[in-house]
């Protein structure tokens, strides 16, 4: 007899953006008033950078010749796109990592959900709440969690996110194997300073641990003292591996094209204690299981690293960044206190009371869509996280709309 895994049943309700998408169907099943404006999920709205099209244009010519087609390449990434990665994003801010510790793949999201893969069964897991659920339900999903009592998986450790910690999650109390840190933050926006990083290194150097550190946002960082890498922080390269995507830095969650970056120092240990490095054995998973990023896309996102393609980027990001700023100023008007929208694409705001109460009501009265906090676990209760990736005019007629809620309570 077939049997399933089990584990599924654990999960709780619905994907957070599947019970966002159910109930804006429902609600346009209604006939809405005017038009709705989504400022809920994170997807980007400006086109790719004219570089990144280009270089993508002539790799599709070079694949229709005979001469210079390619078939399958190699499965951690092509040389060029590597080099240009280990040299621009880490090299160049004083991180020593090399080319052949990168990893190209097509998501931060996969990426972050496969890894576990190469660990134990029994390890102890923290999460920080508020977070990004994809590290929750992936292992829910690998049965390294009990079921969920109140919101909160058995088993897990919760490190507790506050507007007093400034969301950045307090070292556990008790002794942890696997750590998952996201800055800037999805969804609060928060990012750690060089001193919490090296909090966090210490510890999990300390204690044998390991830190999953999910960079997906780097590229908003305008504040020259954050750390973009964690592996500017000195220790980290035993301890730590980063997941990067090109997503929300070049516009590409269409695209598809990410990275994850093992150095050969980091390691695990065996039921006796003695270390595996996890480099081969993410390059035995990876070669084994995944077939590489289309060749034409990972010349896309060579091209974000050519100097057109730096200055397109950072124009485009401080598009989102103006955007975020207004939301930022208008929930400072309407006397809502909120933090991130800064070094970040979200904007985290205190409502007070049910956030899934306060998203139906700003869905039925102003035709607005945030995202509940509440989605992002139990921290996440009383918060709204808006989203910067629109066009000025909706990101203007939404906030619009919200003062006049707020004038006519
Ligand atoms: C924290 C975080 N990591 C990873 C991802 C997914 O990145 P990718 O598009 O590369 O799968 C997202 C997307 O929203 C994210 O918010």
């Amino acid at each position: 007899m077939i049997h399933v895994n089990e584990n599924y049943a654990k999960l709780q309700a619905s994907y957070l953006f599947a019970e966002i998408a159910r109930r804006i169907r429902a609600y346009e099943a209604e006939n809405p008033p005017r038009p709705i404006i989504r400022m809920g999920i994170g997807d980007v709205t400006e086109p790719l950078p004219p570089a990144c099209v280009a270089a993508m244009h002539r790799a599709v010519d070079e694949m229709a010749a005979r001469e210079t087609f390619r078939g399958y390449g190699p499965e951690q990434g092509y040389a060029f796109l590597r080099e240009a990665i280990a040299a621009n994003d880490f090299q160049a801010r004083g991180a020593d990592i090399a080319a052949d510790e990168i990893f190209v793949s097509d998501g931060a999201k996969c990426d972050t959900a496969n890894i576990q893969e190469l660990f134990a069964d029994n390890i102890r897991i923290a999460v920080p709440d508020p977070v990004y659920p994809v590290y929750v339900d992936t292992n829910v999903m690998a049965g390294r969690t009990g079921p969920a009592v109140d919101g909160r998986y058995a088993g897990l450790v919760y490190l507790d996110g506050s507007a007093e910690n400034g969301f950045v999650p307090p070292l556990p109390a008790e002794a942890v194997d696997l750590i998952y840190l996201c800055f800037p933050n999805n969804p609060t926006g928060a990012t750690a300073t060089r001193e919490q990083l090296t909090a966090w290194v210490d510890y999990a150097r300390a204690n044998k641990a390991l830190i999953l550190f999910d960079a997906a946002y780097e590229a908003f960082i305008r504040d020259p003292s954050i750390p973009h890498s964690i592996f500017e922080i000195p220790g980290a390269r035993e301890c730590a591996i980063e997941f990067r995507s090109f997503s929300k830095t070049a516009g590409f969650t269409g695209t598809r094209c990410a990275f994850t970056v093992i150095p050969k120092d980091c390691h695990a240990y065996t039921a006796k204690g003695e270390p595996v490095a996890l480099h081969p054995m993410w390059m035995r998973r990876h070669t084994t299981k995944f077939n590489g990023v289309s060749y034409p896309v990972q010349r896309a996102a060579e091209a974000v690293y050519s100097p057109e393609g730096q200055k397109q980027v950072r124009d485009i990001i401080d598009f989102y960044l103006g955007n975020a700023a207004i939301v930022r100023e208008t929930m400072r008007k309407l006397g809502l206190s909120a933090v991130g929208g800064e070094n970040s694409p979200y904007i985290w705001v205190r409502t007070g009371g049910s956030s899934w109460d306060f998203f139906d009501r700003l869905l039925r009265e102003c035709q607005v869509v945030v995202t509940p906090g509440a989605g992002f676990g139990r921290c996440g209760e009383g918060y709204i996280r808006i989203s910067a990736f629109n066009s000025r005019a909706n990101v203007e007629e939404a906030m619009a709309r919200l003062s006049a809620l707020r004038a006519a309570e």
